[in-house]
């Protein structure tokens, strides 16, 4: 059976772009179809600046929100990164076959390093191997699909690397995963910018549908949305970005094809005013079954508790093979 395995990271509040990027495509295709792990990646939400609190609160509310989207946990694992040791385990020996080079030219890296110094503050050197211990969590389940938004592509594609290049030096140790991504809205562009992704992290709100909105903060959001200069509906992601996301996001809702769906709305207004309510009615259910799954913490810790246990048993005889591989002595 396909073993998928993706990761959600708890640095905000969990938006429309991971839920159509991502989270969606979980709940709906892969957790039916295939051996599937979801993993709240807690140590990857260290790597800049952090309030130790918030962390565990967005990542209690991550997995919460994972199971009101859909995740079932009869059908798929579902963990907390940091309660398997085998990701940190296997992240240093992916350290000593990646290279500086290789770490430096990561587009996500430059573009939050570049964020960092900007705001006066340092660089911490974990932001820099960020994507080795990223392809720790996917080559220590024997990953085959990788399903993520775009903007995860160029990770995916250097756990690949990592494992080809250990598979040829240690011997054949690691599957080589692939990304899978949606086939439209792989990237939701922030509503306001539309020139920039929906990014959780970001600090502008009125860009931004956060899952756990209300229907009416959802509906103000996309009617104010940017759209371009021009009147006619148009799908052009150059030529017309704010349109096309829009586009984007209402044939992601409702199962349509973007460019069909712009000569069934023939104004701005229509078009805004159909994904609006596309949008809402997606997100009724996820915060109908969150509101629910907040009355019952013990669920929720229960799925994590036996997820992670569940999740060891899989990673470690990976991460076994990879120590005894590249050459350092058993345990006795
Ligand atoms: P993260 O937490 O930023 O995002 C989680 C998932 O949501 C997708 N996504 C989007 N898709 C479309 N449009 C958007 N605006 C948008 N914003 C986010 C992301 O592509 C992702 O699939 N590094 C990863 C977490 C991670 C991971 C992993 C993923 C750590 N280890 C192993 C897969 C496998 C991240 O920061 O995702």
């Amino acid at each position: 059976m396909t073993r998928v395995f993706s990761g959600i990271k708890p640095t905000g509040h969990l938006t429309l772009g991971n839920y159509l990027g991502a989270m969606r495509q979980w709940v709906q295709a892969d957790q039916h179809r295939s051996d599937a792990l979801f993993c709240v990646v807690d140590l990857h939400a260290l790597t800049v600046d952090h309030d130790p609190a918030r962390v565990r609160r967005l990542s209690r509310q991550a997995a919460t929100l994972l199971l009101a989207a859909g995740l079932d946990p009869e059908l798929c694992t579902l963990f907390v990164q940091s309660h398997v040791d085998e990701h940190a385990r296997l992240s240093y020996l992916l350290e000593c076959v990646a290279t500086d080079g290789e770490m430096r030219r990561m587009i996500q890296y430059k573009v939050k390093a570049a964020r960092e110094r900007e705001r006066g503050g340092s660089v911490r050197l974990s932001l820099l191997t960020y994507p080795v211990l990223m392809a720790a969590d996917i080559l220590a389940y024997g990953t085959d699909e990788v399903p993520v938004g775009d903007d995860q592509a160029q990770h995916v594609e250097l756990a690949r690397d990592l494992a080809v290049r250990f598979n040829q030096r240690y011997g054949h140790t690691f599957v080589v995963p692939r990304a899978t991504l949606p086939a439209v809205a792989a990237r939701v562009m922030n509503l306001q910018e539309p020139g920039s992704k929906m990014g959780k992290s970001d600090d502008s709100g009125p860009g931004i549908v956060y899952l756990l909105d209300e229907p009416d903060v959802v509906r103000k959001k996309i009617m104010r949305a940017v759209t371009d200069s021009g009147r006619e509906v148009v799908y052009d992601r150059e030529g017309r970005p704010g349109v096309a996301n829009l586009l984007e996001i209402l044939a992601a809702c409702t199962d349509g094809n973007p460019a069909e769906l712009a000569s069934v709305h023939r104004s701005y207004g229509a078009l805004k005013a159909a994904a609006a309510e596309a949008v809402v009615e997606v997100l009724r259910p996820v915060r109908a079954r969150h509101q629910e799954l907040c009355a019952d913490p013990g669920y929720v810790e229960g799925v994590l508790r036996e997820g992670a246990n569940k999740a060891r048993e899989m990673a470690r005889p990976v991460v076994d093979a990879a120590y005894r591989a590249i050459g350092l002595l058993p345990r006795v």
